[in-house]
């Protein structure tokens, strides 16, 4: 099929996925009401359009958290994104390397630190949960600094894992789960194939390599909620800051008083994100909150944001807001799913050029420049 945006990738991934990971990416929260709001929120924003400005020379390159990338975008961690492509991590972080922007690798990744890392030269970011086995975090710590990853990002967001419903019915969780994917795996040959037969082993990489056992992923939702940890408080985590001796950026702000607690903390910078609506249905898009968070911490730490960013308009929106970098989550899985490298090699490719044509119509040539200016006051 022809590809021309996220919405053409999305077609392809979910012809290409069984329903139970199409579904798991693709979902959000309860009624799903603030995932809708992540995107329409954003879009609505109106630029400003501006003429005769001389936009022959336009540049993407910034610097963010002591890096200098090619664009102002970095892919965002996501769970099990191994099982969308084969050995998918390291596909994905292979394209975001050429593209000269970061990787994040979670936690509860597919591929371990050490898979990904070695497969590149630069060092891609490193994405920790709180589980409630600290050996854990101690060791994934460790073994980030030793592969040679310098930035660390923090997800606070998850004390406990949202209700999705669409996992209930897709057969991610729910009854005659395992029965139910090996079936929907059957009817999806390219899929079975490529990531079912060829992609294993189907485990958590991290969680694997530190207990020495393959994980089960029968239960992996179940999974999350029983070793994510509830009983963490900003305190709990000094031991982080002292111990982490690169940059540590939190993840899942949305509350201003939350960012002056990350940068309390010690934090370099910070993410707004409502975990693309996965978590609390109902809590603000990222749209809405942003602004708020950057009023109150603007220049004390980078501000980087997610949630419903699909197009390279959208990030030039959500930089006119004052992030200085953007996330891609669903946006980078949908492109990982259709083609693989080739795929997230694609999707970065049109959002910077999307990023182009948005600059030379609001008038702007550098990343510097674009600022609240670049939206309409409406
Ligand atoms: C996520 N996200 C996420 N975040 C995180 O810190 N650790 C993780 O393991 C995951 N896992 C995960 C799995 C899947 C399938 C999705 C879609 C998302 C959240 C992610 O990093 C990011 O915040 C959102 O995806 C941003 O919203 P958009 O871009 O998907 O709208
Ligand atoms: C999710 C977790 C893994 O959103 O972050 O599914």
């Amino acid at each position: 099929m022809i590809i021309s945006s996220t919405t053409d990738f999305r077609e392809a991934a979910r012809r290409r996925l069984p329903p139970f990971l199409f579904h798991y990416a693709d979902g959000g929260a309860y009624a799903e009401q603030t995932l809708r709001r992540n995107v329409s929120d954003l879009s609505e924003l109106a630029l400003r359009q501006r003429v005769l400005k001389n936009v022959a020379d336009i540049s993407l390159s910034t610097s963010v958290l002591g890096q200098d990338l090619a664009m102002p975008v970095a892919i965002a961690p996501v769970g099990l994104a191994g099982m969308y492509a084969r050995r998918g991590e390291v596909q994905a972080a292979r394209a975001a390397e050429a593209a000269g922007i970061p990787f994040t690798l979670s936690t509860v990744s597919v591929c371990s630190i050490e898979e990904v890392q070695n497969a590149l030269t630069k060092p891609i970011w490193f994405q920790l949960y709180v589980l409630k086995d600290r050996g854990f975090m101690k060791n994934a710590l460790e073994r980030a600094w030793a592969a040679g990853i310098t930035t660390l990002v923090f997800t606070v967001d998850m004390p406990v894992p949202g209700a999705r419903y669409r996992d209930a019915h897709s057969g991610m969780s729910g009854p005659f789960g395992p029965q139910r994917r090996i079936w929907q795996a059957m009817l999806h040959p390219r899929w079975a194939f490529d990531v079912g037969l060829f992609g294993k082993p189907h485990d958590l990489g991290n969680i694997s390599a530190y207990r020495g056992k393959p994980t089960n992923l029968e239960d992996y939702i179940g999974w999350l909620g029983a070793n994510f940890d509830p009983a963490i408080a900003w305190k709990d985590l000094q031991w982080i800051r002292d111990f982490w001796k690169g940059k540590i950026v939190i993840k899942g702000i949305l509350d201003p008083e939350d960012a002056r607690e990350a940068v309390k903390f010690g934090a370099d910078g910070l993410i707004v994100s409502n975990h693309g609506g996965r978590q609390l249905d109902g809590v603000l898009s990222s749209t809405r909150a942003l602004p708020h968070v950057v009023e109150a911490v603007k220049g004390e730490l980078a501000i980087l944001a997610d949630s419903g960013v699909r197009s390279g308009l959208d990030v030039v929106r959500m930089l006119a807001l004052g992030a200085d970098a953007v996330l891609l989550g669903r946006a980078y899985v949908y492109a990982l799913a259709a083609g693989g490298q080739a795929g997230v090699d694609k999707l970065l490719d049109l959002i910077a050029k999307e990023m182009r044509v948005a600059m030379a119509l609001t008038g702007v040539t550098k990343i510097s420049q674009i600022t609240a200016e670049t939206l309409e006051r409406i």
